[in-house]
């Protein structure tokens, strides 16, 4: 991955996954080393963030680094300047860059013109970052990846679609439990069928289906950042996609439960589920900082993982 892009799961291999969730998994053990001393991160945010921003930022001044920030009134990304232009600029000060962009083409354009590696921290088709996090959380949960399954109820997003191709990767089940009109893109969907070896793929429009003897069940907000327009419609056609206790219930009896957030409490989840202890959507939380530490140490060309030991 040195040197590479991570714009999308697709430009991984499974072996790179393990071996990013296993360097997390060490990392997590070892709290503070020094091998990237000197590199520069830049994080450059069109939408708001708590988790992503916060966590890259303290991954790479654990491992020696240093952070600029650039918030969304400050890129002006195509619009005080070019998406170009800015890539060739930033590659000047910078050893790397997480871009967290409204739509993935800027993202592509960012990354066809920048001299340093660039990380999707979010577009409106993947959210890489997360799905690492959201395998290396079930792994430290579960002790194994490979026959799990994993079942998806809500919109078929951004989150959604990298979750997809990282559990295909993985030899995790997916299951997608979406109303008509809010499953996952084709494209990807095609993608992960190639990937998907030796697991399954279920797209539904039934939750109790994809739920039924389920090791995790995941959602996501109804509504993503930028489509706040719709969220009354959306608020309708998602109405019976609650991940709520009865819908736990149908899962497997030692089912986690799994949330990106922020959530929306009482939309997308209820209330209470989220503070169950089935829920770990807060050590989620804390893992993408743990999992970054490994993205940031392999693409910036830090220590083999087998010097953390
Ligand atoms: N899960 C996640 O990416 O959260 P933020 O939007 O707060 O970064
Ligand atoms: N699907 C959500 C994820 C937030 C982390 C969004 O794009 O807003």
């Amino acid at each position: 991955m040195k040197g590479k892009d991570l714009l999308s799961v697709a430009d991984l291999t499974s072996e790179d996954i393990y071996r990013l969730i296993q360097a997390a998994v060490d990392l997590k053990a070892e709290d503070r080393l020094s091998q990237l001393t000197g590199k520069v991160l830049a994080l450059i945010f069109e939408k708001p963030s708590l988790r992503t921003r916060v966590s890259f930022e303290i991954a790479m001044r654990k491992l020696g680094g240093q952070v600029v920030y650039l918030s969304p009134s400050e890129v002006g990304l195509g619009k005080r300047e070019s998406v170009p232009d800015v890539a060739r600029v930033l590659s000047r000060y910078v050893d790397i860059i997480a871009a967290r962009t409204f739509s993935h083409q800027t993202l592509e354009t960012l990354a066809d013109y920048s001299q340093v590696p660039v990380i999707n921290a979010l577009s409106d088709l993947e959210h890489p970052c997360q799905a690492l996090t959201d395998l290396f959380t079930i792994y430290e949960k579960k002790g194994e990846l490979q026959g799990l399954t994993l079942a998806f109820i809500g919109d078929g997003n951004n989150v959604a679609h990298s979750l997809m191709l990282a559990t295909a990767l993985t030899g995790v089940n997916f299951r997608i439990a979406s109303p008509p009109g809010y499953s996952v893109k084709e494209e990807i969907l095609h993608l992960a069928q190639e990937y998907a070896a030796e697991s399954e793929i279920l797209c539904t429009e039934d939750p109790n289906l994809a739920a039924r003897g389920a090791d995790v069940i995941y959602t996501d907000v109804w509504t993503s950042m930028g489509q706040e327009a719709e969220a009354k419609l959306r608020r309708k056609a998602f109405s019976g996609y609650q991940v709520n206790m009865d819908l736990l219930s149908l899962a497997s009896e030692d089912a986690i439960l799994m949330h990106p957030l922020p959530a929306h409490r009482g939309e997308e989840v209820s209330e209470d589920i989220l503070d169950s202890p089935k829920s770990v959507v807060f050590e989620q939380a804390e893992n993408r900082m743990h999992l970054e530490k490994a993205i940031l140490n392999e693409m910036l060309g830090g220590l083999e993982i087998a010097s953390y030991r």
